[in-house]
């Protein structure tokens, strides 16, 4: 694990990224970063962002500055969004717990997805800061009450539901790696083993403790699935694939607070959102890890804006790496973008200061841009900022 010291001396997510990829096995390592079939959405989503130009104000008093912003009413500092990532605890041990409390300190909002190695009540325990529930709709509507009623009572604050998954995509990776859920040394990974031998050891002493690397918030029995499970059967035998929009109106009322649609890659879409009661649209396409052959988000975002504009908040995710990224999106007129697999390198680099140090880097990128671009606050910052858009 890198300690403090050397988390200070790297300088962007790509460099802590590559400590992440030393650190991992590679069946792991390819769970996280892999998308569906050819990897095309996921180059779409950093080209959508990187193709956007800025267009600087220059003599603009800069000298105060703020990226602090509320969603869905809560205030935070900036605008980052740590995404739902299932199984985080592959990562490292503490997961998706050591991701909730680096988004406590740095004071923004983490997401815990349904899929995540650690219950919803340990994480809510874990941490003081502002958390979201992220759902996948099950095939037993009994056991996604039960789900959406913890999570009220553990004081979740928005109900994320992501509706890009009604079946897994193909991962070419985790086929061609034989991944399954809790995952499993083989023979062939006969070097990972050797390179990793400590992960592995925290693999077997965390199946042994009982807190093994699985689903925390559901158990094999709970469902009546098998033991081990390519992740492709088991969302396959698990998610309900008749969910429509008319089933928004239930999560709605199971749920009573703020709902979030994520996974909307339309304007229609958006609208359908909306009308069906979303506080807020989630541009998404799963970081190119489910429909292959999609538009980076970046190049549907405008649309999505316009169509919703005043009626709920817009959301950003997919490639997002940099600060200058986020405020990029900004400038479209998404009002945050979340972050899924630079935090998972955080944790993989260094655990809850791993996380930290991502959020920080990015925080101060946000900052720099900021400034450089002559818009000093959230409220100035709209589509003149981009060449493409003026
Ligand atoms: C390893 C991994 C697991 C994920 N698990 C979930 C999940 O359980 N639920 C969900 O809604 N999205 C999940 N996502 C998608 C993220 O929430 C987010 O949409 C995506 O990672 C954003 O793209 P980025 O990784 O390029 O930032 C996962 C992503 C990764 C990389």
């Amino acid at each position: 694990m890198a300690g403090p010291a050397r988390l200070r001396k790297v300088h962007s997510v790509e460099e802590i990224h590559d400590i992440a990829r030393r650190r991992l096995p590679r069946t792991v390592h390819d769970f996280i970063e892999g998308g569906a079939e050819d990897e095309l959405t996921i180059g779409r989503n950093r080209k959508a962002l990187q193709d956007l130009r800025f267009a600087p104000r220059t003599l603009v008093d800069v000298s105060t500055r703020s990226q602090e912003t509320t969603l869905l009413g809560t205030p935070v500092s900036s605008p980052i969004v740590l995404a739902p990532v299932g199984l985080a605890g592959l990562a490292h041990p503490s997961g998706e717990v050591a991701a909730a409390r680096a988004a406590s300190a740095m004071g923004v909002i983490s997401t815990l997805s349904s899929s995540a190695s650690w219950s919803l009540e340990d994480v809510a325990g874990s941490s003081t800061g502002p958390k979201w529930f992220q759902l996948y709709i099950w095939r037993d509507r009994d056991l996604t009450r039960q789900v959406i009623e913890r999570a009220r009572a553990a004081g979740y604050l928005a109900l994320c539901v992501t509706v890009d998954v009604p079946v897994s995509a193909r991962r070419q990776r985790d086929l061609r790696n034989g991944f399954v859920i809790p995952p499993r040394p083989r023979l062939r990974q006969a070097g990972d083993l050797v390179r990793n031998a400590g992960w592995f050891a925290r693999l077997a002493k965390s199946e042994l403790s009982g807190h093994g690397l699985g689903m925390a918030n559901f158990t094999a029995e709970h469902l009546g699935v098998r033991d081990r499970l390519h992740m492709f059967d088991l969302v396959n035998e698990l998610f309900d694939q008749s969910v429509t929009w008319d089933d928004v109106a239930w999560l709605k009322s199971v749920w009573g607070g703020p709902v979030v649609i994520k996974g909307v890659m339309t304007s229609e879409d958006a609208r359908r959102a909306v009308d069906s009661g979303a506080d807020a649209v989630w541009v998404s396409n799963h970081g190119g890890r489910q429909l292959d052959g999609l538009s980076g988000t970046a190049e549907v975002l405008p649309g999505v804006v316009a169509e919703v504009a005043g009626q709920a908040e817009v959301y950003l995710d997919g490639g997002v790496r940099r600060g200058s990224d986020v405020v990029k999106a900004l400038a479209l007129g998404a009002r945050a973008c979340m972050i899924g697999r630079p935090y998972v390198y955080g944790l993989a680099a260094g655990g809850q200061a791993g996380v930290e140090r991502v959020l920080s880097l990015m925080r101060t990128e946000i900052d720099v841009a900021m400034a450089l671009l002559g818009r000093p606050t959230l409220e100035s910052l709209d589509e003149t900022a981009l060449t493409s858009h003026r």
